[in-house]
């Protein structure tokens, strides 16, 4: 599954990532991808990639560094900035968007395929 997290710097798109992994049991650190652009992380069965693309720059990075592989329908994947690498990350399932208030955030969140669909609908139960 793919989840695009979408909005400008310090949106929250981390926090949530952070919160996500451990409301799942994830007792660990969860580093901001920064600078390696990939953190990842196994909880019970499931297999999370989060990736920052912020500082993405070179296509020829995107096979070198396997990213092209992570993407491969058994890893969950939680993209900060996919629009940095545009062309090479595969389509979102979901797409979380973020918007900064002066108190919170809102967020809208988008569901593009069936198996996201039902993600939001288990949400909304
Ligand atoms: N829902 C929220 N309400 C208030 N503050 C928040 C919320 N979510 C995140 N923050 C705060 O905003 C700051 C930046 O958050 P975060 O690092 O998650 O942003 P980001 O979207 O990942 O930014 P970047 O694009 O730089 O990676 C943090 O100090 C965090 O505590
Ligand atoms: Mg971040």
């Amino acid at each position: 599954m793919v989840v695009y997290l979408r909005g400008d710097l310090g949106a929250g798109k981390t926090t949530l990532v952070r919160a996500l992994l451990r409301a799942l049991g994830l007792a660990g650190r969860v580093k901001s991808p920064t600078y390696a652009l990939l953190e990842q992380y196994r909880i019970g069965g499931l297999h999370f990639r989060h990736f920052d693309l912020y500082r993405f720059r070179d296509e020829s990075e995107w096979e070198a560094a396997g990213f092209r592989d992570e993407f491969d329908g058994r890893n969950i994947c939680l993209v900060e900035w996919p629009e940095k690498a545009q062309g090479l990350v595969p389509g979102a399932d979901l797409e979380i968007s973020f918007e900064m208030l002066p108190s919170g955030r809102t967020l809208t969140v988008c569901a593009n395929t069936a198996v996201a669909e039902e993600c939001l609908k288990l949400l909304q139960d």
